[in-house]
């Protein structure tokens, strides 16, 4: 073959093999080559606020899994336990024309006309944690949360069995009035007194799911001098104040006094342990995962369950161990909830 004929051969060979490489980086547009772009999902994300650990725990899941690099932009807007500001927020969410928007509601009610105008705008809406109350399921495209009536039964399973026929005075320090997670566990508390005629309530209000209030409440049942064996805390950062007004009244929690409490984080875990608290029903925070799954599948065209309940274990001091604590991580556990099998786990009592 010809020298030149063979210098023709090989820049055509190159000017293919060029094409090739372009039109796989990307869209060619007006000869200009574009790179593919992955669809970002646009989230606004309504979070009830930063009472709790848990809540802090659940807010980090939610930015961790709805990243930039597993494909999200996360609005996120802190309501500061505000029905008022989430109705805002989704508004504004609304005027964003965001893909989605995921509300962790503060409380039951009062949904309806701001979830009427996301459905309107076309933009599914994905409850988180709590539940919402509405005559129309329609306004939502799921939920993913805690059955906190379980919860709540759980724990009074167990004082029943740690109690019994014993008469009880019990102190109940109640998370927001209104929202599910305080529902189900009042309600299997009332439940259970109705069933025990010898339990007496002798305080029972709203500590907010905060310690400083849970502290607040007991610091003033003891100086007014009331004397009560258990407190039922709705969950850990009230146990938290509790276990600092007992101690500062000289009472060792655990012993003086029974402590009841729910969500089981790292801390509390410890002090199960440790005995200053004697029971937790688990309340799983880590919700960011079965969002990002949840968007997922419906970015694929497939309708995920109406409702997913989570599962949930209960941890006491005879049957805490050492790798329960060790499995978790800093703050909430790593290994319940995210789809990855627990190596230990409680049996529910
Ligand atoms: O809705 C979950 C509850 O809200 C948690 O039990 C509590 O700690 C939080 O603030």
């Amino acid at each position: 073959m010809k020298r030149s004929c063979m210098k023709m051969i090989i820049l055509c060979l190159l000017a293919a093999l060029c094409t090739c490489m372009l039109t796989a980086c990307g869209d060619q547009d007006a000869g200009t080559v574009v790179p593919d772009e992955k669809k970002i999902v646009v989230v606004g994300f309504s979070q009830v606020g930063a009472e709790s650990d848990w809540r802090n725990a659940n807010t980090r899941s939610m930015t961790q899994a709805l990243s930039e690099e597993n494909g999200f932009r996360l609005i996120f807007e802190d309501a500061q336990n505000k029905q008022e500001r989430q109705i805002t927020a989704i508004r504004n969410f609304i005027q964003m024309n965001v893909d989605y928007i995921v509300l962790a509601p503060t409380t039951e009610t009062g949904w309806e006309t701001v979830l009427g105008e996301a459905k309107a705008a076309g933009i599914p809406v994905i409850i988180v944690d709590r539940l919402i109350n509405v005559s129309d399921s329609s306004l939502y495209t799921c939920w993913v949360g805690s059955d906190f009536w379980k919860e709540g039964r759980a724990a009074v399973r167990w004082m029943e069995e740690q109690f019994v026929d014993r008469p009880l005075r019990i102190v109940h320090l109640q998370g927001n009035l209104g929202c599910s997670a305080q529902k189900g566990r009042t309600g299997a508390l009332t439940e259970a007194m109705q069933a025990h005629p010898d339990w007496q309530i002798v305080y029972q209000g709203p500590g907010d799911f905060l310690q400083a209030k849970g502290q607040e409440i007991i610091e003033d049942l003891l100086s007014r001098g009331i004397e009560f064996d258990v407190i039922y805390s709705e969950n850990d950062n009230m146990a938290f104040g509790a276990i600092e007004a007992l101690n500062g009244a000289g009472l060792v929690p655990g012993e003086d006094v029974i402590i009841v409490s729910f969500d089981g984080c790292h801390r509390a875990l410890e002090m199960v342990q440790s005995g200053a608290i004697s029971f937790v029903a688990e309340c799983n925070p880590l919700h960011g995962p079965r969002i990002m799954n949840i968007i997922n599948t419906l970015e694929s065209g497939i309708m995920p369950p109406k409702q997913t309940y989570v599962d949930e274990k209960t941890f006491d001091r005879e049957h805490i161990t050492r790798e329960m604590l060790d499995e978790r991580d800093s703050e909430y556990p790593t290994s319940s909830g995210c789809g990855i099998p627990s190596a230990s786990s409680l049996p529910l009592f």
